[in-house]
């Protein structure tokens, strides 16, 4: 059940919708302002300091990991475009032979398509469909590119993510191949600077996994949430080259909600098995449908955030680990409602790759133009929305801080 119970900003001042309007029109021709942060903190009192990881970033908006962040061009596009993030595409592990157990997710990328989706509850968006899963170059590309996306992001305030897939067990198998974690974790450290600050990254469980053996057995899925982070603690130790921050990104099994929730609850046990952060969460799995003569495929659009926020909705926990939000979040109002559940940082895939025509700036690149229709949409705008929020509060009068928002506290100050 969404929280922003209308359908139109109503409650944001009408001077505010205005401006906004102005604000719009004018972007789509002029391209966005240098610094948006001030901008928005000047002209909106609106304060969009984010938190990824645990880490303070300049804004909460990122790229999710996948084929829009495989080069280094593509990085050097986001980082202009003033992103808060970056995760880049999820690197296959592998020991220090070079066996990957995990190769069956190293295949290339054969086709892709945006493709408009309509939901269950009749609501229309967006889906990409396409064929292939991690990266699929060498290793030693991957890791250049963490070199190359460091570079390029230095001293920006924008915060570069390596994602990765680990060794996950199959329901019969009781060993975990312990060397991928170590070889890959020691590898990925080096690539991001020893003794720099700690190294954020994000677990991949792909939807993919859901359609196939491995994820038969509910016990072992968790099972995998719970060991984990800790695999990769230790290995980060034992490299004695940095620290990782570990966030597993949580994915849509093909149970129901109560298994969602039980993951949720694997990731929140003791403190020695916790990862530090969680993403929520990865695409759905048609297990029929067909593309490029491969059945079974993930996809997204309006049931992927409706599952997302309704899951989200029933989960209670005491202390949440911070978190960033993934799923159908093409609009401000979207990333509200995430926000409203308590998310810190937004990360979109699908968005970022609409047909040119679906944006209205039709200048700088397509994250520019991407971020102008998030904040500044006069119906759908993350500006319009938080106004809305805090109108309804009552306290419209003062700073809006994001934070504040995600923490529930929007209404205590
Ligand atoms: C073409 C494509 C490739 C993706 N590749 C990855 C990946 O390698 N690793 C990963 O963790 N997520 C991957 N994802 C998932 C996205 O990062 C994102 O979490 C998901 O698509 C939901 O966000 P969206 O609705 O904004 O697309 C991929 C998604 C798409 C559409």
């Amino acid at each position: 059940m969404s929280r922003l119970d209308v359908t139109e900003p109503l409650a944001a001042p009408d001077l505010v919708r205005q401006r906004v309007q102005r604000d719009y029109e004018r972007f789509a021709k002029s391209g966005l302002p240098t610094s948006l942060e001030q901008y928005l903190l000047d002209e909106y009192d609106l304060d969009v300091t984010a938190e990824y990881a645990g880490l303070s970033i300049k804004n909460p908006w990122g790229k999710a990991s996948g084929q829009l962040s495989m080069t280094a061009r593509q990085v050097e596009e986001d980082v202009a475009a003033g992103l808060g993030f970056v995760v880049l595409k999820t690197v296959i592990a592998q020991d220090e032979q070079g066996g990957q157990s995990m190769a069956a997710w190293a295949i290339p990328e054969a086709r892709m398509v945006a493709e408009p989706i309509v939901g269950q509850s009749g609501e229309a968006g967006w889906t990409i469909t396409w064929k292939g899963r991690g990266w699929w170059q060498q290793f030693e590309a991957y890791l250049q590119l963490i070199r190359d996306a460091r570079r390029i992001a230095d001293d920006t305030g924008t915060l570069i993510v390596p994602s990765c897939k680990y060794h996950l067990p199959s329901p019969n198998e009781a060993e975990w191949r312990v060397g991928e974690y170590d070889f890959t974790t020691a590898k990925m450290l080096e690539a991001w600077q020893p003794g720099a600050s700690p190294m954020p990254l994000e677990k991949d469980f792909s939807p993919t996994l859901a359609g196939s053996d491995r994820a038969a057995t509910q016990a072992k899925i968790l099972e995998w949430l719970r060991v984990v982070p800790k695999l990769v603690r230790n290995s980060s130790a034992r490299s004695g080259l940095g620290q990782v921050r570990i966030g597993m990104k949580l994915f849509n099994a093909l149970f129901d909600d109560g298994f969602q929730l039980e993951m949720l609850d694997a990731i929140h046990g003791p403190a020695t098995n916790r990862p530090d952060f969680f993403i929520y969460a990865n695409r759905l799995f048609d297990p029929n449908r067909e593309f490029d003569g491969q059945r079974g495929v993930a996809f997204g659009g309006p049931d992927l955030s409706d599952r997302n926020l309704r899951v989200l909705d029933q989960w209670r926990t005491s202390s949440p680990l911070p978190w960033s939000a993934t799923g159908n979040i093409t609009t401000g109002r979207m990333a509200v409602e995430y926000l409203l559940r308590g998310a810190t940082s937004f990360q979109l895939h699908t968005f970022f790759q609409l047909p040119a025509e679906h944006y209205a700036m039709k200048i700088g690149n397509r994250t520019q133009r991407a971020l102008h229709e998030l904040h500044f949409h006069p119906q759908t705008g993350f500006v319009v929305w938080l106004h809305h929020l805090a109108n309804q509060r009552g306290v419209s009068d003062r700073l809006i801080r994001l934070l504040d928002v995600a923490g529930g506290s929007l209404s205590e100050r």
